[in-house]
């Protein structure tokens, strides 16, 4: 999708879910993606990487030092959470992210086993951790939430970060009845233009789900962020394979 090749060389990629605003979606939009992916049987590795251990909880896993142990003491030892899903769990201590450099990040990355897709979540706060991750990503997701002020965070979250490794800007918690996250939608659009994925609505269930450890599509298949979020994962895997159809340099 890019002129640098992939470090990863366990043949799929690596997607960072990422803001530098918090409470924004991340979390929960890592936890979609990857059980939805693993439903459709690709092999899926979550990386929790957010010392809240926020997506650990959320996939109905304990906290545990997995990313600790991997990036410290080369350790990797993840957790199989679904059939075809691995999570590698955080948790609040011991710290991992001051010892994150670039270098050792890119080693354990190119170390990994082979999974279709590694889907990193990240926590908001500026760290050697959340540089380097984003610096070796194929690919990074941000999620947008409906707050003023978003879409100017947006664009200067954009102008940060390397632009050609961002695939999409995921409207979160969208309002159909709210005449503000329509408009808010439409000077997303404007900005980010083919950036901006089909939204995620506004759901009080995404609470329920995560305290049972459970995607939306777990939870309430039935339900329209659950839908939303099939859509976003379809989304993602066309426009990534239209991206590496016109720049197959990886
Ligand atoms: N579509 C939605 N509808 C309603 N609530 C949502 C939706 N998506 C996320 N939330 C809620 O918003 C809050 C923040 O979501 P989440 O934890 O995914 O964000 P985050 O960006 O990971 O936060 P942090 O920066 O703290 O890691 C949570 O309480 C979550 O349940
Ligand atoms: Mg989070």
């Amino acid at each position: 999708m890019e002129a640098a090749p992939s470090l990863y060389r366990g043949g799929g990629m690596i997607i960072t879910i990422h803001n530098a605003k918090g409470g924004v979606g991340k979390t929960t939009t890592t936890i979609n993606l990857g059980v939805n992916l693993a439903a459709a049987g690709q092999r899926v590795l979550i990386i929790d990487g957010d010392r809240q251990h926020n997506a650990t909880f959320g996939l109905g896993c304990d906290p545990q030092p997995g990313v600790y142990n991997w990036i410290v003491e080369g350790r990797f030892e993840p957790v199989s959470v679904r059939p075809t899903l691995d999570l590698l769990p955080s948790a609040r201590k011991p710290s991992w992210w001051e010892q994150s450099t670039l270098d050792v990040v890119t080693r354990r990355f190119r170390e990994l086993p082979a999974y279709d897709w590694i889907i990193v979540d990240t926590n908001p706060s500026q760290s050697d951790w959340v540089d380097s991750v984003l610096k070796i990503s194929d690919a990074i997701l941000i999620p947008v939430d409906f707050g003023l002020y978003a879409v100017a965070g947006v664009s200067e979250l954009i102008e940060d970060l390397d632009s050609s490794r961002i695939i999409g800007l995921v409207p979160v918690r969208y309002d159909l009845r709210n005449n503000v996250s329509i408009e808010l939608l439409e000077q997303l659009k404007h900005m980010g233009g083919s950036l901006v994925s089909p939204p995620i609505r506004i759901s009080v269930d995404v609470e329920r789900a995560a305290a049972r450890g459970q995607s939306m599509a777990e939870y309430n298949p039935r339900s329209k962020m659950a839908e939303d979020y099939v859509t976003l994962t379809e989304w993602m895997v066309t426009t990534l394979a239209e991206r590496i159809e016109k720049h197959p340099h990886r």
